[in-house]
């Protein structure tokens, strides 16, 4: 059979290594991982007690208009019912977005090292994939992007992305740099400006707009939120995505109808009120990530401050062999080589006695993997 050359040439989405894989392979009995920027709580035990009670109706088809979660969301966030959407995590959302606005041949345009599913979506839909290189401190360059969109006008591009804060460096873009973007982007009708606001909840940065604050002004804006991160929903897979009404409405033309089960939705409405759960992950977050620069400040490693629920360090070493010597010390972080950054690792917060041991683990490696020269 032909496949196009886009699929052919498609490195698939890397996820963190499972704990059970790990265990299997090195004979492990305890592994922590710090890989996949999941919630180390655990889920809200509101959402656990809500999924409960739902298990005996789970013959039925769930609302494919996920009716009851809609209106929840547009109380809880504070924006309208009919500009918002569900998806099976934020990533079905991102590949039914560039499914829909751009054909074959068409483009989208985001930052090198920005999140790599943009990447994997646009080349399952052969469509092509600009980018524009970061700047030294690893934020996005917003000026870059925006000139990039105008000097190529035949390029086709119909999306940007703009991960903010990113992964995996977990950078936020902000301040005037965002206000000349909009400026220069906003409201067009050939372009959209997606944010992807998947980490939003753990920001400290005063500076910080949220897009799903100021979207309802633009006509090409749209938001991306995710239940994986805050609000410790990854397994679920649910995301929403807040946008006008007419993208709405090509979105529920083509997403399955039943994208969303029904034990996702009504863990997230349960999720939603957990504001004391809410509070405890951030707390786990922000002590976690000041522990870490802590850290990795005495171990003498350089870090890129994050405003999201990882950091992106500095290991001076081939992060494919730190990932391995850490690997069989029970350790999972993620190698970020993928995104260009040879020597970078990537680690998420966890439990308070979990970083501990990581940062036990790091310093061990140190010994034993060789600086690159
Ligand atoms: C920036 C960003 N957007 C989206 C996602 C996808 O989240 P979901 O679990 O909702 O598909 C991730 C997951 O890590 C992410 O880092």
């Amino acid at each position: 059979m032909k496949v196009s050359a886009e699929i052919l040439n498609l490195i698939p989405y890397k996820p963190g290594k499972p704990i059970s894989e790990t265990q299997r392979e090195y004979g492990l009995s305890e592994v922590i991982k710090l890989a996949s920027n999941e919630n180390a709580l655990g889920p809200s035990p509101k959402a656990i007690e809500a999924v409960e009670s739902h298990l005996k109706i789970q013959h039925r088809y769930p609302d494919p208009s996920c009716y009851d979660l809609v209106q929840k969301i547009s109380k809880v966030w504070g924006v309208p019912a009919t500009q918002v959407a569900i998806g099976n995590g934020s990533n079905e959302i991102i590949d039914l977005l560039i499914r829909i606005f751009c054909e074959p041949g068409d483009a989208i345009l985001t930052s090198k090292a920005a999140f790599v599913a943009y990447q994997v979506c646009a080349q399952a839909a052969r469509v092509k994939v600009k980018t524009v290189p970061m700047k030294p401190d690893l934020t996005l360059d917003l000026k870059a992007i925006a000139d990039y969109f105008f000097h190529n006008p035949t390029a086709g591009i119909r999306i940007i992305f703009i991960p903010n804060p990113n992964n995996p460096t977990g950078t936020l873009v902000a301040g005037r740099e965002l206000d000349e973007f909009l400026v220069r982007l906003g409201n067009r009708d050939d372009v959209l400006l997606v944010f992807d606001e998947a980490y939003t909840e753990f920001v400290r940065n005063p500076e910080f707009r949220e897009a799903a604050k100021f979207y309802r002004h633009y006509s090409n804006v749209i938001v991306i939120k995710t239940f994986s991160k805050v609000y410790g929903m990854a397994g679920f897979r649910l995301g929403a995505m807040l946008a006008p009404e007419y993208v709405l409405e090509y979105y529920n033309r083509v997403r399955n109808p039943f994208n969303v089960n029904e034990l996702a939705q009504v863990a997230g409405m349960a999720a939603l009120e957990d504001k004391e759960y809410i509070k405890s992950s951030q707390k786990l977050v922000w002590e976690g990530l000041d522990y870490f620069y802590k850290e990795l400040t005495r171990l003498n490693l350089k870090y890129y401050p994050s405003e999201a629920n990882f950091v992106l360090f500095e290991t001076k070493r081939d992060s494919e062999e730190v990932h391995k010597n850490l690997l069989k010390k029970g350790l999972i972080l993620r190698p970020v080589q993928n995104y260009g950054f040879r020597t970078l690792m990537r680690m998420t917060v966890g439990l308070p006695y979990e970083n501990k041991k990581a940062i036990e683990a790091i310093e061990k490696m140190l010994t034993e993997v060789s600086e690159i020269g």
